[in-house]
């Protein structure tokens, strides 16, 4: 009993110590460069936070694939080419930075399970053709910016903030190309108008989604803790609806989200978490489900996730891409 106590008296103190005075300089801004300087349980919050980003990249490249097939003109193409360029460049980046931790980025992208791949919904999607694809940018890749933003300017691991200011330089234009064009479609005819607004209808719900659960379901805050990110789930989901519901109101597009005077700030219009009509493959806004049910309807994974993946690792893009 007595040496059992000496152990623990001995190992934990040392751990702890070193585990407050990370967290003391991180908050206090001090940015860490290498490996040696991390807890064991910042290195993994830090692997946790990078593999996802860098699975989310990837998984656009499926989702944009539509897209570029149906792109109606050749330089539609060639914007959509561009930024599934630019989202596979990002996940380069981060992938290769994940190897620095001992990870195979070729067996992380060419041979693992879909099943292992981390990402969300919005890009589980079949971004079948052009409307959608402007819809998903000015919506989507708005989301993924507010993300990568607030890792670039807060994430306490120097060498992966730094990398970002690349990323969100092209995520702007992502974002800026979309809004151009959900503009240009809106305008165009009442054909393209009802189809951005049917792309808003169903995407707009999975991108207020992108943020997570609310933090007062939250149990982890590690992320927060170390300064990984500044910014809570609540708060990075607030800063997206400040930017992407004027932009829809300024256009005339109908969303569920809306100004509230009594808060002071843009609100969803509905109650999360809201129910998935598979039939009609509508949001049913109306009907609340349980957050365990939610869980469920993200795990099973959206219509491109397994075909998406698996089209990445057999290498059929160069053949039939055109
Ligand atoms: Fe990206
Ligand atoms: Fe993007």
């Amino acid at each position: 009993m007595k040496i059992k106590q000496q152990a623990i008296a001995t190992r934990h103190p040392e751990e702890d110590i070193k585990e407050r005075s990370l967290q003391l300089r991180v908050k206090a801004g001090h940015k860490l460069e290498s490996e040696e300087e991390m807890t064991p349980r910042y290195r993994e919050v830090l692997i946790q936070t990078m593999l996802i980003a860098a699975d989310l990249e990837l998984m656009t490249l499926p989702s944009y694939y539509g897209a570029l097939c149906m792109a109606p003109t050749l330089d539609d193409k060639i914007a959509v080419a561009a930024s599934i360029q630019d989202e596979m460049g990002h996940a380069q980046v981060m992938y290769r930075m994940l190897e620095d931790f001992g990870f195979d980025a070729q067996e992380l992208i060419m041979e693992r399970s879909p099943d292992a791949v981390k990402s969300f919904e919005l890009i589980e999607q079949d971004v079948g053709d052009y409307i959608t694809c402007v819809v998903m940018m000015a919506l989507g890749d708005r989301a993924g910016y507010t993300t990568t933003r607030d890792l670039e300017a807060n994430c306490s691991f120097g060498p992966y903030a730094r990398s970002l200011r690349k990323v969100n330089f092209e995520e702007r234009f992502h974002v800026a190309h979309g809004e151009r064009w959900v503009k240009y479609f809106w305008q165009h005819s009442s054909h393209a108008r009802q189809r951005v607004q049917a792309a808003v209808d169903l995407l707009f719900p999975m991108a207020a989604s992108w943020f997570g659960t609310p933090d007062a379901m939250k149990k982890r805050t590690d992320q927060l803790t170390y300064n990984i990110r500044g910014l809570s789930n609540d708060e990075l989901r607030q800063q997206w609806l400040n930017e992407v519901v004027p932009f829809c109101e300024s256009v005339g597009i109908e969303i569920p989200a809306h100004f509230d005077r009594e808060l002071g700030r843009y609100v969803l219009s509905y109650e999360e978490p809201i129910a998935w009509n598979e039939e009609n493959k509508k949001w049913d806004f109306d009907t609340q489900i349980t957050w365990p049910e939610k869980f469920a309807h993200w795990k099973k994974g959206g219509p491109i996730k397994r075909s998406g993946l698996e089209r990445i690792q057999s290498e059929r893009w160069g053949k039939e891409l055109w």
